[in-house]
């Protein structure tokens, strides 16, 4: 089997303004000078993602966006598109994050046209699903992955997803604290491969890269990339500070 690439991604959220975006990443890319085993990625708010690459462009580090729009171009005031994201630097970006979908309103059916938009000018999308922790415990877990995986992905097809990245984010475990445990989080990876591969076959589901978000930290994420399924981290929190995100991208020292 083809060993995939592990890729340690930071997500920003709402923080930072770009001046402090600019000086966090380069503190990221003088610590990560030279690490070329892992893929890393982070993701400033879009009014630091054009400061932030001219900090990075040389770098091990690739610039994400955190959400973006499925038109490329229009009367959509306050959006932003692919090709937009693309011309400034963006090689990744972030579609469905719970946060998206809690408080803006995304759906799996948005989430599916903004991964099209994605991939159609070549941004790799991070496709965000997790259960709320109602969900888990209500034994949905499994049921709520499926549709949202079905559903974010309807009309795709295996070809034009080899620069998909899945990432599990159980809604639970984001900003809490509380991670998954390794086996909770590699569970619900094996069942998201394995729905990759009822779908699309094997051969995407060998490659395609699974990661996993929610309270990762310096501590936790040697335990969770231990994992068969877990193929990297999206970070939030621990992600901010240059010194913590590069603990965590170094996991295997
Ligand atoms: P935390 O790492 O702060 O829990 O956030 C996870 C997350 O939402 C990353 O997208």
């Amino acid at each position: 089997m083809e060993q995939r690439r592990p890729l340690i991604a930071g997500n920003w959220k709402m923080y930072k303004t770009p001046e402090e975006a600019a000086e966090t990443a380069q503190q990221l890319v003088e610590r990560v000078t030279g690490v070329t085993d892992v893929d890393i990625m982070i993701a400033p708010t879009c009014a630091a993602l054009a400061p932030v690459f001219k900090v990075i462009k040389n770098s091990p580090v690739a610039l994400g966006a955190q959400n973006l729009f499925w038109e490329n171009e229009g009367a959509y005031t306050g959006e932003i598109s692919a090709p937009m994201l693309k011309s400034v630097g963006c090689e990744y970006g972030i579609i469905g994050h719970s946060e998206r979908r809690q408080y803006f309103g995304e759906t799996d059916e948005t989430v599916n046209k903004k991964i099209q938009a994605a991939i159609q000018v070549g941004l790799k999308p991070v496709f965000c699903v997790g259960e709320t922790e109602k969900e888990r415990e209500s034994e949905q877990t499994f049921s709520v992955l499926d549709k949202q995986v079905t559903k974010g992905l309807v009309s795709l097809v295996s070809e034009q997803l080899d620069m998909l990245i899945i990432a599990y984010e159980p809604v639970w475990a984001i900003g809490t604290g509380k991670t998954a445990t390794d086996a909770q989080a590699q569970e619900v990876h094996q069942f998201i491969r394995s729905l990759v591969e009822k779908n699309f076959g094997n051969a995407l589901s060998d490659s395609i890269r699974i990661l996993y978000g929610g309270s990762v930290k310096p501590d936790n994420i040697a335990g969770l990339m231990s994992m068969p399924d877990i193929d990297g981290a999206l970070v939030g929190g621990a992600s901010l500070n240059a010194e913590s995100f590069s603990q965590i991208v170094k996991f295997k020292n």
